[in-house]
């Protein structure tokens, strides 16, 4: 039996290694996880009561349609309700956008290094994929014009960006929505938008009203809402393009249990300002920390922080992972010696910065 070769040439992702793998492997007590940019706090209580509630009923098969989230995020966004589109997390969303828009013959324009889901799921397609290197760490928003050619069908844009934090500003992208054809789908992938908005930072929804441009708007539950282990995100589009992306999902693909729990999660708004106020407060810290260090980081508008050891990073997340601290090892995106730590609660945060130092220490500088 023999798959189809041009899956040969793909490397799967390699997600941040979970604290129990840590713990068993390691024989360690405790372990802290800053590797997967996940919400320290736990999630909202009232998202916790929602799922209790609704595991008593997970006999039946889930609202195919998620009819109340749906109405609670058409208010909350002011978009109408036909131009969202949910997901079994976000990255779900990657995937329809190319089962709707992505032949073989087709191009798909990425960021290099970005999310690496873009283009993973690209060749999965069988597509082309144009890769646009950073420009000090920030998106090339017009080297990405540069490559688009007849063939392309997609633009992948994190905004922010996974790894580096960065963002493109509202400015450099109205300057590119100008210039971006019709017929080439612009994906802004918002994941980290809660942490981001504000100040010179793009409001996209607007653009996905826009009849003479094609945009998708993506953003999570997993995030600031503090649901990853659910599966849960959206798409926001406008009804033709959400209508098309609701077409190739599958009929169940986001479970009731997510749907409760983001449904209340929406609503606690009290637990999200503290979510993104813990970010914003121990930034500081770090930044202070690194800058006390001399060591060199991506300023960063999410809730992690790329950081420059200028050593040898395999090592250093090594000595971490040892004193029980997982991070993420950059080498695989192409940054080399850099790591990426995400913010924790303040104790740990605490605890990161202490066996950072001594790391510094431990493992010659370049
Ligand atoms: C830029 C970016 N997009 C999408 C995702 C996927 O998030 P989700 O959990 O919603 O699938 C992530 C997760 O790390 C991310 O960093």
């Amino acid at each position: 039996m023999k798959w189809k070769p041009h899956l040969d040439s793909i490397k799967p992702y390699k997600p941040g290694k979970p604290i129990e793998e840590v713990k068993r492997e390691l024989g360690l007590e405790r372990v802290i996880k800053l590797a997967s940019n996940e919400n320290p706090m736990g999630p909202s209580p009232a998202a916790v009561e929602a799922m209790a509630d609704a595991a008593k009923h997970v006999n039946r098969y889930p609202d195919g349609g998620c009819f109340y989230l749906r109405q609670a995020l058409s208010k909350k966004l002011s978009v109408p309700a036909d131009n969202i589109v949910f997901g079994n997390g976000s990255d779900e969303i990657i995937v329809l956008a190319l089962h709707a828009f992505v032949d073989p013959e087709n191009e798909v324009v990425v960021a290099s290094p970005t999310f690496l889901i873009y283009h993973i799921a690209s060749m999965i397609k069988g597509a082309k994929v144009r890769t646009v290197p950073l420009k000090d760490y920030k998106y090339d928003l017009e080297g990405m014009l540069e490559v688009i050619t007849d063939r392309t069908r997609v633009v992948f844009i994190a905004n922010p960006d996974n790894p580096t934090g960065s963002y493109v500003t509202r400015a450099e992208l109205e300057s590119f929505m100008d210039k971006i054809p019709e017929d080439v789908l612009v994906f802004m992938d918002e994941a980290y938008y809660e942490y981001a908005s504000g100040g010179d930072y793009p409001e996209t929804v607007p653009l996905t009203a826009r009849e003479d441009r094609s945009v998708v708007v993506a953003r999570t539950f997993s995030k600031a809402y503090s649901l990853a282990g659910l599966r849960i995100g959206y798409g926001i589009a406008r009804s033709d393009i959400a209508g098309v992306l609701n077409k190739v999902r599958e009929p169940f693909n986001v479970n009731s249990l997510a749907q409760a729990a983001a449904l209340a999660a929406l609503e606690d708004s009290a637990h999200l300002a503290a979510s993104v106020a813990l970010v914003r407060d121990e930034k500081k810290k770090f930044y202070a920390a690194f800058d006390g260090l001399d060591i060199s980081y991506v300023p960063s508008r999410t809730n992690f922080i790329l950081v420059d050891t200028e050593r040898d990073s395999a090592k250093v997340y090594d000595y971490l992972l040892r004193r029980g601290v997982i991070v993420r090892e950059m080498s695989a995106w192409g940054l080399k010696g850099f790591i990426r730590v995400n913010i924790g609660l303040s104790e740990e945060n605490d605890a990161f910065l202490e066996v950072f130092r001594e790391a510094l220490t431990k493992v010659p500088a370049n």
